[in-house]
């Protein structure tokens, strides 16, 4: 029997890299999953591939930035698979710049993706998540079983990072916003945590070339190297099992933690 057998999982930013490979995990545990993007062409890829492996899929590309769409994809989800369980806040991306240079365009942008359609998405879920509980509670005076919340933060959340003041302060918020959501759905048996990935090889990570708006320079990402006691770049699935820990039965009493996932990058 897979770890989360008979979970629905809603999983933000799912058509790539960490998003996918948790998707793509979390159906093999068993999990119905909920794969959002805003790119519809990966977040087809994903739902095919999960439903190649035998496992339940469906397909959301709203644009939790607008909390409209993120009421649209929870009452999909809960239509479709009958309940939600999980929400795996996922979506991110990446505008580098120095500070001096930043302008509120770019400030905001990085904002949204990282920090509001991780608030858009957990508030949008409440219905299914603390009512589902509170329900129980009232007929059985406790909830029947754990629910999961979890963010997809960052080291540089924890330990700042040069050229990334809009990125940090995003990914730091969702450290302080784990901390508070664990305290306030803790009585609905909600465990709400965070991963902080370090340095993950996906394409926020690769090979910036000459006028690309995402990726880093190839020197950082030797340096980086330096900074990681494995010695290594990460992969999608180091964080995929890592939010599925967090989200199976065997972190039911762990609540508030935030998990570097970096390979004991220096200071994380
Ligand atoms: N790669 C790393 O080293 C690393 C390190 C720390 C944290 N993270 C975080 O991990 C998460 C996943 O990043 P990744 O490295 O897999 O990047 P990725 O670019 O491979 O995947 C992110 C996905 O999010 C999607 N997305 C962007 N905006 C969206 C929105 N508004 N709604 C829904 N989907 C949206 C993108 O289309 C993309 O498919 C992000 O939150 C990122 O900040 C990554």
């Amino acid at each position: 029997m897979g770890r989360l057998e008979g979970k629905v999982a809603v999983i933000t930013g799912s058509g790539r890299g960490i998003g996918r490979a948790t998707a793509e995990l979390f159906a093999r545990e068993g999990a119905a999953v909920v794969v959002n993007d805003l790119d519809p062409e990966p977040a087809e890829e994903a739902a095919q591939a999960i439903k190649d492996a035998g496992g339940e899929v469906m397909v959301s590309t709203d644009n939790t930035v607008n909390f409209e769409e993120a009421e649209r994809m929870l009452s999909a989800a809960a239509n479709q698979f009958g309940k939600v369980d999980i929400v795996i806040n996922n979506a991110g991306i990446t505008r580098d710049k120095t500070f001096h240079n930043m302008d509120d365009d770019v400030w905001d942008f990085v904002l949204d993706v990282n920090l509001k359609t991780a608030f858009h998405t957990t508030r949008a879920a409440m219905p299914y998540l603390r009512e589902a509980a509170k329900s129980e509670m009232k007929a059985d005076g406790k909830p029947a079983y754990h629910r999961k919340v979890a963010f997809t933060s960052s080291t540089a959340g924890i330990l700042g990072n040069a050229g990334q003041a809009n990125y940090t302060a995003a990914k730091g918020a969702l450290i302080s916003l784990t901390k508070t959501l664990a305290r306030e759905l803790g009585p609905f048996h909600i465990n709400v945590n965070a991963v902080a990935p370090g340095f993950i090889e996906t394409r926020l990570t690769a090979a910036k070339q000459e006028g690309q708006d995402i990726g880093v320079p190839e020197a950082s990402r030797q340096m980086a190297l330096l900074l990681i006691a494995l010695g290594y770049h990460g992969k999608p699935e180091d964080v995929a099992k890592a939010h599925l820990f967090l989200a199976s039965e065997d972190a039911d009493y762990i609540s508030g933690v935030i998990l570097p996932v970096s390979g004991a990058m220096l200071g994380a």
